[in-house]
C-alpha cells in the first residue's frame, strides 16, 4: 500500500471484496456526494455489476489511517472520459476532520495525471474550500448552488482546447471566460 503524506494508505480497489467495502464507504457519504441528483442505493450485486460495466476507465483507491492499516476510512474513483477526468471520493463521517480530504485531493489529482471536471455544492464548506486551495477552478453556478468545475491537472499543456471541451461536458457553449 502506498504511504500518502505519512497520513493514509491507498490500496488500489481490483478485487469484488474491496468493491463491495467501496460501496459501504459510498452508502455512508451519499448524502455528501449528491450534487445535483440523488444517487442510487446500491445492492451488493448492483454494485458490482456496476463497476464492470462503467462506460469509462476507471481508476479506484481505498484508504485507511496509517496507524489503523485494517480499517478501510475513505475511498476514489477516478474516471477517464475521453480527453480529461472526473473524480469521486468519500470519507466515512467519523474520520472527517482529520484533514484526510486534502491527502485524497492530492492523490487523484497524481492519478487522473492531466485536467479534471468535477462539482461541488456551496452548502458543503469544507469540499469548498479544499477545491478552492488546491487549484480548481469555476466555470460557473447554477440555481442550486453547484458550481461546475475545471481543474488543469498536475500535467497537461492543452489548456484551453480541454477546456472549452470540459465547458461542453458541463452543459455550456464554449470555454470563453478560460484564465
Ligand atoms: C468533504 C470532505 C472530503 C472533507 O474532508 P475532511 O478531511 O473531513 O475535511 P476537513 O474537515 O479537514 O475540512 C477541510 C477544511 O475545510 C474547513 N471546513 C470544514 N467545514 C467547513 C465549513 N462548513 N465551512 C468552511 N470551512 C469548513 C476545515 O476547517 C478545514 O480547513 P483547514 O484545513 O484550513 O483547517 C469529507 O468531509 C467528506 O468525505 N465528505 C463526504 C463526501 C464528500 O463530500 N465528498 C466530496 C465530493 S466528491
Amino acid at each position: 500500500m502506498k504511504n500518502l503524506e505519512g497520513k493514509l494508505l491507498a490500496l488500489r480497489v481490483i478485487e469484488p471484496w474491496a468493491v463491495e467495502i467501496m460501496r459501504q464507504l459510498y452508502h455512508s457519504t451519499k448524502p455528501w456526494l449528491e450534487v445535483s441528483e440523488p444517487l442510487p442505493s446500491r445492492t451488493i450485486e448492483e454494485q458490482q455489476a456496476w463497476w464492470n460495466d462503467m462506460p469509462h476507465p476507471k481508476i479506484a483507491h481505498l484508504y485507511t489511517p496509517v496507524e489503523e492499516p485494517w480499517n478501510f476510512v475513505a475511498f476514489s474513483i477516478v474516471q477517464r472520459k475521453g480527453n480529461f477526468n472526473t473524480p469521486i471520493f468519500g470519507i466515512h463521517p467519523a474520520y472527517h476532520r482529520r484533514g484526510y480530504g486534502e491527502v485524497i485531493l492530492h492523490h487523484y489529482l497524481e492519478v487522473a495525471d492531466g485536467p479534471l471536471a468535477g462539482s461541488d455544492k456551496l452548502t458543503n464548506g469544507a469540499i469548498i474550500k479544499l477545491n478552492d486551495r488546491n487549484g480548481w477552478k469555476v466555470i460557473d453556478v447554477d440555481d442550486k448552488g453547484v458550481r461546475k468545475l475545471f481543474h488543469p491537472g498536475v500535467h497537461d499543456d492543452r489548456q484551453q482546447e480541454i477546456y472549452d471541451e470540459i465547458c461542453r461536458y458541463h452543459g455550456y457553449h464554449t470555454g470563453d471566460n478560460y484564465q
